[in-house]
């Protein structure tokens, strides 16, 4: 890759970022008050049941080495990334955790459907598992899609605890000749990971200092002196960006044969980082997000926020040996996470890139949700409950809030059990906040079809709508996925009784 080509690249995909937030269909359909055709959260229809899949993940403080040197993570079976975790849909999935951590932990499994006491959130109802502790999780793997674990506790997440999960469909999955998953991540690679950084984004320095903690105790109203231990800690600056828990530079490509059809599920795994990726010489179809169908949509360049995943299908016409680089919000250049070689490929030499002139991306308003088999009949119904969400924070203040205050200050909604529930967001911080809820799947309003579990909103008064069937009981976290707004506070409840 050469640098004019990086920097072209920058230009472009930064260009194509500045463009959603102006153009975003979302507002427009907000405004509007346009209908999504849509049907509703498919988490109404129980699955049946199939054989038992039993999986053991250890979590514990262990040496690692993503290619830049050892270090001490905090780990799933001692590995980078966690392993993989390959069910079928309808299984019954039973994974025991034996917590060797020095704190407590959880898993969440991040946008499956499972009851509300298999969810792993702390107290929302279970106790998190103490050190020294063993749980098993139980739960029905559905519907199929490709979906991610990892602990709802603190930091952890930002230490290296994580992994893919995986639930192929029951009928005859995708011809696919290969297929591949790629957990992108975000590195603090010293002992401890992420919250043991040193240094932290300068753009939001202002609201995790000393300073911006007086105006931040000031602004809501707090009188007492403020306790620097308290103080959220703000994004780090990442030493280090992996595929699969490896740097590029010594993880061995992925390998591509000519005329393959090949699927990569993309998860983005990071505590604090989005990726604008683009696969050298490809484009990419994509053909699911957040593990649901739409309508196959080819793009050059693939903006993939914190917590969601896309499959997307590519076919290997193009021999040589690619990069996979990415636009990484905070760095002026783009960075090389993986590469790609022909089977029958002999140069060693990078493949460079043909950059086209336009560069298609998977803005939200360009997505089509497919209907799928088991979903509800479409809805056009009003919403029962309404709730309008201010995102802010950021700027004087080391919290991140929703209508100003940080949780566990923030306001429940509270909905009754089958209402079909609308949430506006409205983002006054200069930051996107991918916003995640828990047990449900959300419709995106704007995006006919359109499901997903992790919603990025735009930066800079962004607005998006999202709405779902409240059909899962029980306590759930919904919040923004920035690892470290989210212990700011940005996160409430969605009591659904
Ligand atoms: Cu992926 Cu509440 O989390
Ligand atoms: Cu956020």
């Amino acid at each position: 890759m050469n640098l004019l080509t990086r920097r072209e690249f920058l230009k472009y995909a930064s260009g194509a970022v500045a463009l959603t937030a102006l153009s975003s269909p979302l507002l427009t359909a907000c405004q509007t008050g346009a209908s999504s055709k849509s049907a509703s959260s498919v988490s109404t229809v129980s699955p049946v049941s199939g054989p038992v899949r039993e999986f053991k993940l250890t979590a514990a403080v262990t040496p690692v080495n993503l290619g830049t040197g050892e270090f001490q993570a905090w780990t799933y079976n001692g590995l980078p990334v966690g392993p993989e975790i390959r069910v079928t849909e309808g299984d019954i999935l039973r994974v025991t955790l034996i917590n060797n951590l020095p704190d407590p932990t959880t898993i969440h499994w991040h946008g499956i459907p499972v009851p509300n006491a298999m969810d792993g959130v702390p107290n929302m109802p279970l106790p998190p598992i103490q050190p020294g502790e063993v749980f098993t999780y139980e739960f029905v793997a559905w519907p199929s899609g490709t979906y991610w674990y990892h602990p709802h506790v603190g930091y952890q997440l930002d230490q290296g605890l994580a992994g893919p999960l995986i639930i192929e469909p029951k009928q005859a999955p995708g011809a696919y000749d290969r297929e591949y998953t790629l957990v992108l991540d975000d590195w603090v690679t010293v002992d401890g990971g992420g919250p043991a950084a040193t240094e932290r984004r300068p753009s939001t320095m202002m609201g995790g200092g000393m300073m911006g903690d007086m105006m931040g105790q000031g602004m809501r109203g707090h009188d007492q002196q403020p306790d620097i231990n308290s103080v959220p800690l703000s994004e780090p600056i990442y030493h280090a960006f992996t595929v699969n828990g490896q740097a590029v530079a010594t993880a061995s490509p992925f390998i591509l044969k000519q005329r393959d059809r090949v699927r990569l599920r993309l998860i983005n795994a990071a505590a604090a980082t989005t990726f604008g990726l683009r696969l050298a010489g490809h484009p990419l179809t994509i053909t699911h997000t957040d593990g649901r169908p739409i309508e196959p949509l080819a793009v050059d360049v693939l903006w993939i926020g914190m917590g969601e995943r896309y499959d997307v299908e590519l076919t290997a016409t193009n021999p040589g040996r690619w990069a996979l680089y990415a636009a990484v919000d905070t760095l002026s250049e783009a960075v090389d996470l993986a590469t790609f070689v022909y089977a029958d490929s002999k140069t060693t030499q990078d493949s460079g890139d043909n950059l086209p002139q336009s560069l298609r991306w998977n803005d939200y308003g360009r997505l089509i949700g497919l209907p799928e088999e088991g979903s509800p009949s479409l809805s056009s119904a009003e919403p029962n409950r309404k709730f309008d969400l201010v995102l802010s924070g950021g700027m004087m203040s080391p919290a991140w809030t929703i209508n100003g205050k940080a949780f566990p200050e923030t306001d429940d909604l509270v909905v009754s059990l089958g209402q079909r529930v609308r949430i506006n967001y409205l983002n006054h911080s200069p930051m996107p906040h991918p916003m995640h809820l828990h047990g449900h799947f959300f419709e995106v309003m704007g995006s006919p079809g359109l499901r997903k579990d992790t919603l990025m909103v735009e930066a800079h008064m962004g607005q998006a709508s999202i709405e779902f069937r409240a059909d899962n009981p029980g306590e759930w976290m919904h919040h923004c996925h920035n690892l470290y707004h989210l212990e700011a506070g940005m996160m409430n409840v969605v009591r659904v009784e």
